[in-house]
């Protein structure tokens, strides 16, 4: 699975987005160690906190499907926009123990931006230090 087809898969999924008060259609697409790939988008709700962000709905279908270890999320917008600080978070606890999950954004003009996970979340809370 290359970067570019990943990318393909989260342009997909952003067509399903139910966006209906931002307007702002997010998708995202999971690697899993497996090499099966979950999809995600954003799914709104008229209680406006409820929204649920693409990248969970990538992580939770993924993990209640069995799979909990990733190598790698797209995830497309409009803009190009980065995953928000809750979703850092939620991706982080999935990334492993040197949080080198690949993060891989892009915008609907070809433009690809290439973080990991820790950089998007540096010192970030892990589950080892739970202790
Ligand atoms: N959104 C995501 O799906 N992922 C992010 O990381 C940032 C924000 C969604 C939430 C809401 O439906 C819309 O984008 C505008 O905030």
């Amino acid at each position: 699975m290359t970067d570019s087809q990943l990318i393909a898969l989260a342009r997909e999924a952003r067509e399903h987005a139910y966006t209906p008060y931002s307007r702002f259609p997010v998708g995202a697409a999971l690697l899993g160690r497996s090499g099966r790939v979950y999809t995600g988008c954003n799914v709104e709700n008229a209680a406006y906190p409820l929204t649920t962000c693409a990248e969970r709905t990538a992580v939770t279908k993924a993990v209640s499907e069995g799979e909990r270890a990733f190598e790698a999320i797209a995830v497309v917008t409009e803009t190009g926009a980065t995953p928000c600080g809750a979703c850092r978070q939620i991706l982080r606890e999935f990334a492993g123990p040197e949080g080198n999950l690949r993060v891989i954004v892009a915008d609907l003009d070809g433009g690809v931006r290439t973080f990991t996970i820790s950089e998007l979340l540096p010192a970030g809370f892990t589950p080892d230090q739970l202790g």
